[in-house]
């Protein structure tokens, strides 16, 4: 059972740093006033952590925030490599903005599995290197490469979703029913949730992490999976990470409105706040966590 644990969608996040300020970002991460950037070494350890207790991973994500505003980036693809028995296929999503260096380009072509690279296009006023981007990127060895669209009438998925999270002050929490019903209807879940590891702790979704950052919830110990907890185990954080993806509505679907599969109302992708109001977020969750927590 232990040996068949596989996780679907995994990100050991290299960077929540972004060059857009994109005011629907599914990570949030403009909403960060110091976002989350760790070393190289402490990717490196995470990795070995995390590879060390999960046999397979379908999808190894590595994405952000931008993960191109990662001049390292290479040292990252590289390490990642050890590791490719144990994942299906890596992935990389960027957002069309910067063009890949030689030593970024050259670590993918080494890289002994399969990759996917995603180049998303927001516009020629927001991806700037979109085009220069892809065809650099269609020049690694053996990848997969897409140029997709966000920004035309036949933009992927007719645009971008609205989670409903964004605004602290705003936020309600749902009964018991209500939660579970928007993760029943949620597509994440079916997806294998998007999750992604910081400071060695596991998350479901990205929504999470917003919600524990800024204390509207608890990182409950099901929920948030601490990897370099001396008290647990391998199998026993084997155990955790199976019955996190069987369990139904978690403590964030009852402020997220998820991904929903019927009736979706899209957004345009990638609409940007200005360096003013991204200002104005940072003080009202300031003033927002003095008044609850401080
Ligand atoms: C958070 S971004 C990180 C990678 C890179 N910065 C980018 O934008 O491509 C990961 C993916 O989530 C998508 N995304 C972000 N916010 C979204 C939203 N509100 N609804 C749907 N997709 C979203 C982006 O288009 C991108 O493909
Ligand atoms: S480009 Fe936009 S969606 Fe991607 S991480 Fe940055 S702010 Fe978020
Ligand atoms: S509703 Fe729950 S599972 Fe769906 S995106 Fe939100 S937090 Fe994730």
């Amino acid at each position: 059972m232990d040996s068949e644990l596989q996780v679907k969608m995994f990100n050991i996040v290299p960077t929540l740093r972004c060059n857009l300020r994109c005011r629907l970002c599914n990570v949030l991460c403009p909403y960060f006033r110091e976002p989350y950037h760790p070393t190289m070494e402490h990717l490196f350890e995470q990795a070995d952590r995390y590879f060390s207790v999960i046999p397979r991973t379908a999808r190894f994500v590595v994405s952000g925030g931008e993960p191109l505003v990662r001049s390292d980036l290479h040292e990252w693809v590289y390490f990642l490599a050890k590791f490719a028995p144990q994942i299906e296929r890596l992935d990389l999503n960027t957002n069309g903005t910067l063009i890949p260096d030689d030593r970024l380009l050259q670590s993918l072509s080494e890289y002994p599995g399969k990759i996917r690279v995603l180049v998303d296009d927001y516009g020629s006023d927001k991806s700037v290197k979109a085009w220069e981007a892809y065809e650099a990127f269609k020049g690694v060895y053996g990848a997969e490469v897409e140029l997709r669209d966000y920004c035309t009438k036949d933009a992927h998925f007719g645009g971008w979703v609205d989670f409903g999270i964004y605004d602290l002050y705003k936020l309600q929490r749902k009964t018991d029913e209500q939660a579970v019903k928007t993760n029943a209807t949620c597509s994440t879940p079916k997806m294998g949730y998007a999750a992604m590891m910081l400071n060695g702790i596991m998350y479901h979704c990205p929504r999470q992490i917003y919600l524990i950052a800024h204390k509207v919830i608890p990182a409950l110990p099901g929920e948030a999976i601490d990897f370099f907890d001396d008290s647990l185990g391998d199998a026993e954080l084997r155990q955790r990470v199976a019955a996190f993806y069987k369990s139904g509505a978690h403590l964030t679907c009852y402020y997220c409105e998820g991904l929903q599969e019927e009736a979706p109302v899209r957004h345009p992708a990638a609409e940007q706040m200005t360096a003013a109001e991204q200002h104005r977020i940072w003080e009202a969750h300031d003033g927002w966590r003095k008044r609850n927590h401080d």
